[in-house]
């Protein structure tokens, strides 16, 4: 018996907690199957919480997700909560962003693949996409999105000043760098680094410093350095030619929904932010496990958002969070299967509901298959 690992499941808004109960089923299915003994608790994020509490993420929150092995997030944000995000830090106007900088995880990890059964779901033709295996490594707990001074401002003529700061220390860069090049090592050993260094300070810090961790520390790995405006036609292009894809915390963001398009949809793409490197066999502690999608306002109640993020979510906090790779592959196979059987929700397609894809996907998830 492995564990007791401790998640804490934090559904979040619109079909944030639909696709959570989901990634629950099947791990609380997969624990029993694998021999893992998990204790799962619940909590509110995001306009959930703001609703309750008035606060997008409670302390209470915070200490319950610093004391967990795991934490398993759907999504949140919502047209009812956007007015009262004028001018405030961000870690108090989102409630992930907060859990992201409380916990500091920093490791993004974010992987798509071209599914066999979905290539025709794909705007690709089969022979530019099919194969094609990416993960996006994205700095998540810096650069824009925090730094400081930001905010608006009127100025003497009238005019609404709004900023916001690209800032980067060369300790951050390192250690994402490493990240990206450790799971290169579990890979095909080739990092593809992203920037603007032919406009932006932290730009070239970026560039200059991943090319010495890679110089220094691993020379086993290849890398390339990309501008990212180009990055983005050469991905879109021949996603094939491309492995690990390393970015800071605002191109990481933009870049992950751009290689979605090789699954055929955004609801197909799962997430593990980690506080350390991912390392085989080592699993780490307070990691997020997030679909990459967004809360679906539009979608929510209808019980036809896509679970598979959030399934394959669960399936790398089996990886990640609790170093169990069986029962990791194992989940995947059952998504596959699914898959390959045609049935599929709307976003790719098809009319298949939430409840019968995760039925499907528990009754095809087999220990040694
Ligand atoms: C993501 C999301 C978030 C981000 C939002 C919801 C704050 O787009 O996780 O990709 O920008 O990081
Ligand atoms: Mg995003």
């Amino acid at each position: 018996m492995n564990g007791p690992f401790k998640v804490l499941a934090l559904g979040g808004d619109h079909i944030g907690p639909e696709v959570v109960a989901s990634g629950l089923e099947v791990l609380r299915q997969a624990a029993n199957q694998f021999d893992v003994a998990v204790d799962i608790g619940e909590d509110l994020l995001g306009g959930a919480s703001w609703d309750v509490h008035g606060t997008f993420c409670t302390d209470a929150v915070v200490a319950k997700a610093r004391a967990a092995d795991a934490i398993l997030v759907g999504a949140v944000g919502g047209p009812e909560w956007d007015d009262i995000r004028i001018d405030r830090p961000i870690t108090e106007t989102d409630g992930l962003t907060r859990l992201r900088i409380e916990l500091d995880v920093y490791n993004a990890l974010r992987p798509v693949r071209a599914w066999s059964a979905l290539l025709p779901q794909t705007p690709y033709r089969p022979e530019v996409v099919e194969g094609a295996d990416l993960l996006v490594v994205r700095e998540n707990s810096g650069g824009i999105y925090y730094g400081e001074p930001r905010g608006r401002e009127v100025l003497n003529d009238g005019q609404v000043r709004a900023f916001e700061i690209s800032e980067y220390r060369t300790a951050e860069i390192e250690r994402i760098a490493r990240c990206a090049f450790e799971a290169a090592r579990g890979r095909r050993g080739y990092v593809t680094s992203l920037d603007k260094s032919n406009v932006m300070e932290s730009g070239k810090l970026w560039r200059e410093t991943v090319a010495r961790i890679g110089h220094d520390e691993y020379p086993d790995i290849e890398l390339n350095h990309l501008l990212m405006d180009y990055a983005l036609f050469a991905v879109a292009r021949a996603p094939r030619d491309f492995d690990i894809l390393l970015a800071d915390n605002l191109f990481g963001d933009l870049i992950s929904d751009l290689i979605a398009v090789v699954s055929g949809s955004l609801g197909m793409l799962p997430s593990a932010t980690l506080p350390a490197a991912a390392r085989v066999g080592h699993p780490v502690k307070g990691g997020l496990y997030e679909p990459t999608h967004g809360s679906a306002p539009d979608i929510s109640g209808r019980g036809i958002a896509n679970p598979i993020g959030a399934i394959l979510s669960v399936a790398m906090m089996f990886e990640h969070g609790f170093g169990h790779l069986h029962a990791a592959r194992a989940i995947e196979r059952a998504v596959d299967n699914v898959l390959s059987a045609g049935l599929l929700p709307p976003d790719l397609g098809g009319v298949a509901s939430t409840a019968s894809i995760t039925q499907s996907v528990l009754s095809g998830l087999r220990p040694n298959t």
